[in-house]
C-alpha cells in the first residue's frame, strides 16, 4: 500500500530537504524518449486506477459518474480514450488498447452508434457528444487498431457525430451556432458557447483533410465565421464562454476556457493542412497561439486560469482535466502547421517540466503546475493532464506520425450518411434521477451566469495581469467549487 503525503507534510518535506526535492517527485529526463515513455506507462497506470468500467456489474467506458453516483460526467470518459488513444500512438504500450477499443465502441450506442446513449441525455451537451467524437476521429487519425467489421469503424463514428450536429445548427437565433445542450429540457438548451461550436469546426476541419470532402471544409469555415460574428472569438483571439439565445448571443460571458482556445487551435492546424497552408489559415492559427500562449501559460506553464487562482481553485471537475487536452492538441497542431512548431515546443517543454514536478514517484499528479511540487490536488484529470504534457513532447523526440488521411495511410472506414436522428432525449422518460443534475461540460449554467454578472461585464478581458488580479479578488468569496 502507498503512503500519499499530504500537501502541508509536502511542503515541509521540501523546506526539508531542498537538496532531495527532485528525488520526491516523479524523475524524468524530457529529452530522453525512452524517459518519458517510463514515466507516461506510471502515470497511464495510475490514470488508469480511475476507470472501473470493465468490472463485473460496471458500464463500460465511463468514469465513475454522473454526480452524484461518482465525480466524473459522461463526457470525460471520451475525453479519456482519447488521451488513451495518443498514449499509445506516443509511446507504442498496447497494454490499454482493448479497453479503449471497447469503451469507444461500447458508448458510440448502437445501433443508432452515434454517441448519444439515453443513459446519459441530461449531460448530453453537443461538447459532450463532441468530445467521444474527437476520440473516435484521432483513432482514425493514428491508425489505432480497427473494430471488427461487424462494430462501427472510427471514421464513421467521427462523421455520425458531425452529421447529427450539423443537423443541429440553429439559425432560429443569432443566425446560426451550435446550442450547448442538445435536450431541450436540459439546463443550457439556451445557451450558445465556444467549445460546442469550438468541437464542430475541429471536426469538419479533420474531417475535411482526412476524406478530401470540401462539404466539411465549408461547415468548418461557417462555424468559425460565425464564432468570430457573435464576438465570442474577438480579434484579439480571445475566445469567451457563449451567451444566451433569447439575447440574442451578445450577453457574452468573457470567461475563458484553455480548451475551447485549443480546439480551435487545432481546427485551425487542419484547415491550414488542409489547405495547403493557405490564407486566412496561417494568419489565424498565428495569431490564436500567440493569445493561447499569453493567457493559458504565464510563465511557460499551463494554469487553467479561470479557475486556477492564486490563492484558491475554483475549478469543477471538468476545468481539472483540461490542461492535457490542450498539450496534446497543440502539440499535434506542430505536425500538420510546422511553420507554427518553433512557437508552441518551447512552451509546451517548460510546462511539461513543471508537470513533472507535480507528480509523485508513483504517478500521482496534482492540479497546480506552477508550485514545484505536489499540490495534493488528484483525479482523473489531473492524471490526464500530467500524461498529456509528457508524452506530447515524444513529437520532437522519436518519429511519431502525424494524423494520416484516407489517401496516406488511414484505413478507417467511413460512411458519409451516418448518425440518424440528432434529436433526443426530448421524451420525459429519458431523463433518469440519477443523471438529473447533469450539466455538460462546464459548470452549471447558475454558475456561469452568477461569474458573468458578478465577474466578467465590461472589458476587462484584455487588460492583461491587471484584469486577473481583479478577479481573483472578485472570486475569492465564491469559496471552492470542486471538492
Ligand atoms: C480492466 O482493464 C485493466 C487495464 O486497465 C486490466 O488490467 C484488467 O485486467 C481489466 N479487468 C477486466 C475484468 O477485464
Ligand atoms: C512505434 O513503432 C513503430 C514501428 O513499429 C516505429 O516506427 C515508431 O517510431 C514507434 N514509435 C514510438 C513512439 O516508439
Ligand atoms: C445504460 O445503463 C444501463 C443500466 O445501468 C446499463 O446496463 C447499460 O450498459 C448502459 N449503457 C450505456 C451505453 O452506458
Ligand atoms: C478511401 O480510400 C479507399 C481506397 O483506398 C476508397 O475506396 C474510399 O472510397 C476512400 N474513401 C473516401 C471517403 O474517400
Ligand atoms: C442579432 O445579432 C446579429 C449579429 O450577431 C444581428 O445581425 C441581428 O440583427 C441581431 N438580431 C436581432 C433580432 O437583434
Ligand atoms: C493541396 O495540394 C494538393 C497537391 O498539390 C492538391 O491536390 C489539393 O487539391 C490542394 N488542396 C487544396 C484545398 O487546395
Ligand atoms: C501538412 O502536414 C504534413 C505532415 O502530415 C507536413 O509534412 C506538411 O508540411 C504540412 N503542410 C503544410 C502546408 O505545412
Ligand atoms: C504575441 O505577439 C506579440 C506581438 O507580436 C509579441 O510581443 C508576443 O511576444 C507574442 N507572444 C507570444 C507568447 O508569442
Ligand atoms: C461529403 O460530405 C457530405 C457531408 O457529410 C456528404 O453529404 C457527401 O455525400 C460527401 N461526399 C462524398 C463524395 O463522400
Amino acid at each position: 500500500m502507498e503512503i500519499r503525503i499530504s500537501p502541508s507534510w509536502a511542503a515541509l518535506w521540501a523546506l526539508l530537504c531542498w537538496a532531495n526535492l527532485a528525488g520526491a517527485a516523479l524523475t524524468v529526463d524530457l529529452t530522453s524518449a525512452d524517459s518519458i515513455k517510463t514515466a507516461a506507462k506510471t502515470i497511464a497506470f495510475n490514470l488508469m486506477t480511475y476507470y472501473h468500467g470493465n468490472e463485473s456489474g460496471q458500464t463500460p467506458g465511463i468514469l465513475p459518474g454522473p454526480p452524484p453516483a461518482g465525480p466524473y460526467y459522461w463526457w470525460e470518459g471520451g475525453a479519456l480514450w482519447g488521451t488513451m488513444v495518443d498514449y499509445w500512438h506516443y509511446t507504442n504500450d498496447t497494454t490499454y488498447n482493448t479497453e479503449t477499443l471497447n469503451a469507444l465502441v461500447f458508448q458510440a450506442n448502437s445501433p443508432q452508434d452515434n454517441y448519444m446513449p439515453p443513459n446519459w441525455t441530461a449531460s448530453l451537451g453537443n461538447d459532450d457528444q463532441g468530445f467521444w467524437g474527437m476520440s473516435a476521429m484521432l483513432a482514425a487519425e493514428t491508425t489505432f487498431q480497427n473494430p471488427p467489421s461487424t462494430q462501427p469503424q472510427w471514421l464513421a463514428l467521427a462523421q455520425a457525430v458531425f452529421n447529427t450536429q450539423a443537423a443541429r445548427w440553429d439559425t432560429q437565433y443569432c443566425n446560426g451556432g451550435l446550442r450547448w445542450q442538445i435536450p431541450l429540457s436540459n439546463n443550457g438548451y439556451d445557451y450558445k458557447n465556444g467549445i460546442a461550436n469550438g468541437i464542430l469546426f475541429n471536426m469538419g476541419a479533420r474531417l475535411a483533410r482526412y476524406t478530401n470532402n470540401e462539404t466539411y471544409a465549408q461547415w468548418a469555415i461557417k462555424t468559425w465565421d460565425w464564432t468570430s460574428s457573435v464576438g465570442y472569438i474577438d480579434d484579439q483571439y480571445n475566445i469567451y464562454d457563449g451567451a444566451h439565445v433569447e439575447k440574442n448571443c451578445t450577453d457574452i460571458n468573457k470567461a475563458q476556457f484553455s480548451y475551447t482556445a485549443a480546439v480551435f487551435l487545432q481546427g485551425l492546424g487542419f484547415m491550414y493542412n488542409y489547405t495547403n497552408g493557405s490564407e486566412p489559415w496561417g494568419t489565424r492559427l498565428k495569431g490564436l497561439t500567440n493569445r493561447t500562449l499569453e493567457v493559458f501559460f504565464p510563465d511557460g506553464i499551463a494554469v487553467e486560469v479561470a479557475c486556477e487562482l492564486t490563492n484558491t481553485i475554483q475549478c469543477t471537475t471538468d476545468m481539472l482535466s483540461f490542461k492535457g487536452y490542450v498539450h496534446r492538441w497543440l502539440a499535434q497542431t506542430t505536425q500538420m502547421a510546422p511553420f507554427i512548431h518553433d512557437t508552441i515546443m518551447p512552451v509546451l517543454k517548460t510546462s511539461a517540466a513543471a508537470a513533472a514536478k507535480s507528480c509523485n514517484p508513483d504517478g500521482t499528479c496534482g492540479f497546480r503546475w506552477n508550485t514545484g511540487t505536489y499540490d495534493g490536488d488528484t483525479g482523473a484529470g489531473q492524471e490526464m493532464n500530467a500524461l498529456g504534457a509528457l508524452m506530447s513532447l515524444m513529437v520532437d523526440l522519436e518519429s511519431v506520425g502525424g494524423p494520416v488521411t484516407n489517401s496516406t495511410g488511414g484505413t478507417s472506414v467511413g460512411n458519409p450518411d451516418a448518425g440518424g436522428d440528432p434529436t433526443v432525449g426530448n421524451e420525459p422518460t429519458a431523463i433518469t434521477g440519477r443523471d438529473r443534475a447533469g450539466a455538460g461540460i462546464l459548470t452549471t449554467v447558475v454558475l456561469l451566469g452568477f461569474l458573468a454578472t458578478v465577474t466578467w461585464m465590461g472589458t476587462r478581458a484584455n487588460e492583461g495581469p491587471a484584469w486577473v488580479d481583479e478577479r481573483e479578488k472578485r472570486l475569492s468569496g465564491l469559496g471552492p467549487i470542486h471538492a
